[in-house]
């Protein structure tokens, strides 16, 4: 039996992961993210109520799991604050569940300000950023002169780490993107007093991972954004700045390949991406803008309009054998109820290997297979016979193409919303 699962986007994000993570926490001892920051907008439906987590794994609303954050996470103290606040109104507990690591990154407001200047200085070729400093806080700890949480709780080593941080980006601020400098004093006053009130939930998530592990207790590893977005395997550089596939867990998290039995693609059943950068099968038409609509497409983090194509297997398969997916979740079926035809990408024109990097990307022609429509309703559906033999066909051709198989629906945003064919915990 798996006790331990990961759950990854195949996709450029937004693959309906939030639920599909809120849906499996209830199995689950502990709910850990691993790479990310609140870059991330994870939506989730329960009894009727709509909730966007950023930061905190979407476990938290089980009332159960223990939520970790783990070191490969970037995390922006205020944000992390005020989403604690914002669940614990609602008589959430969040503090006494939520670990995290000494070892996170942290977002500070120098992180965001180069992030936004950044993408102005860059003009038409913005990789279309979610503004939240992300890549700046990443460059640092690569740079090795990052913050890290830990850092927050001891005033003097904050001090002496934080003046050379801030000399260098306030330099950057002025000079590079003539951009308005941040007051240090101010600055640290903040970090030093979000420090505080962060410091009762820092612990070895490592450590206890592994304890967990000894035990026999089931994990569950919530991945961000997605594959495509992955800095190595993605369209770079239109990517985010962390590893979103296989191994940001183990590096983000402090797990070995040995602690994962099971790892679940979570993949919608068309394509979407927000912000800039190449997308081989995206639509201009009338499917895609009924995609968009019957979809709801927006991002949860930035409010801005998705972008929709027809799934891309060729991809998929990438992303297949790159994460070593066990089975698929296929999200938001029902957006293709009724259409006439529906279009799968099965290889690409004009490359003859897998594209590298965006010049690349945008050689990429698709090259479709067509397959009938399904009439009927979707929307809701809990039970795999009452599926309409044109949407299984789908089903069964895109296992063969992308080749791993379908072990898990979600048709629609509430939790019991949704056919299991596998239980990613049940499977051997
Ligand atoms: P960053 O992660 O804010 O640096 O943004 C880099 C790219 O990743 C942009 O195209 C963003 O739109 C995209 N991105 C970041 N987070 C998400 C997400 O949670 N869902 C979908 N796209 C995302």
């Amino acid at each position: 039996m798996s006790r331990s699962v990961v759950i990854l986007g195949t996709q450029w994000g937004d693959e309906g992961k939030g639920k599909i993570v809120d849906l499996l926490a209830h199995d689950a001892d502990a709910v850990v993210r691993f790479q990310g920051g609140h870059n991330a907008g994870h939506t989730l439906v329960v009894d009727g109520k709509k909730t966007v987590l950023h930061l905190i794994p979407s476990g938290i609303l089980t009332q159960r799991a223990r939520c970790l954050i783990g070191n490969g996470v970037v995390v922006a103290p205020a944000a992390l604050i005020k989403e604690i606040d914002g669940l614990e109104q609602h008589d959430i507990e969040v503090r006494s569940r939520l670990g995290l690591s000494g070892a996170c990154p942290v977002i500070l407001s120098c992180h965001e300000a180069l992030d936004q200047a950044r993408e102005r200085a860059k003009g038409k070729k913005a990789i279309g950023t979610t503004g939240r400093g992300i890549g700046p806080v990443y460059e640092d700890k690569a740079s090795r002169h990052g913050i890290r949480l830990a850092d927050l709780t001891d005033p003097k080593r904050l001090a002496d780490k934080l003046g050379g941080v801030l000399d260098y980006h306030n330099f950057l601020l002025q000079h590079y993107y003539q951009a308005d400098p941040l007051d240090v004093a101010e600055v640290s006053d903040q970090a030093a007093m979000l420090g505080e009130q962060l410091k009762p939930m820092l612990c070895d998530v490592t450590a206890d991972l592994h304890a967990l592990r000894a035990q026999g207790k089931a994990l569950l590893f919530e991945g961000a954004q997605g594959s495509l977005l992955d800095i190595d395997h993605g369209t770079y550089p239109f990517v985010t700045s962390s590893n979103t596939t296989i191994g940001g867990v183990m590096t983000g998290a402090g797990v070995s390949p040995q602690d994962i039995d099971y790892v679940l693609g979570i993949t919608k059943a068309y394509t979407t991406r927000v912000g800039a950068g190449p997308f081989p099968t995206e639509l201009d038409d009338d499917y895609g803008h009924r995609m968009a609509e019957r979809g709801v497409e927006f991002g949860a983090t930035t409010g801005r309009p998705r972008r929709c194509g027809w799934i891309d297997a060729v991809a998929l398969r990438r992303m297949v054998k790159i994460n070593g997916i066990t089975g698929l979740c296929i999200t938001k079926l029902d957006v293709l109820d009724g259409f006439d035809q529906v279009k799968v990408c099965v290889d690409y024109d004009g490359i003859d290997h897998f594209p590298l990097g965006a010049e690349e990307w945008a050689d990429a022609r698709p090259v479709y297979e067509t397959i009938p429509g399904w009439q009927g309703n979707t929307r809701g559906m809990t039970d795999a016979d009452a599926l309409p033999a044109g949407a299984r066909a789908y089903l069964e051709r895109l296992e063969e193409l992308v080749e791993a198989p379908v072990h898990m629906l979600s048709t629609g945003p509430e939790r019991e919303a949704g056919v299991i064919f596998q239980h990613p915990y049940a499977s051997a």
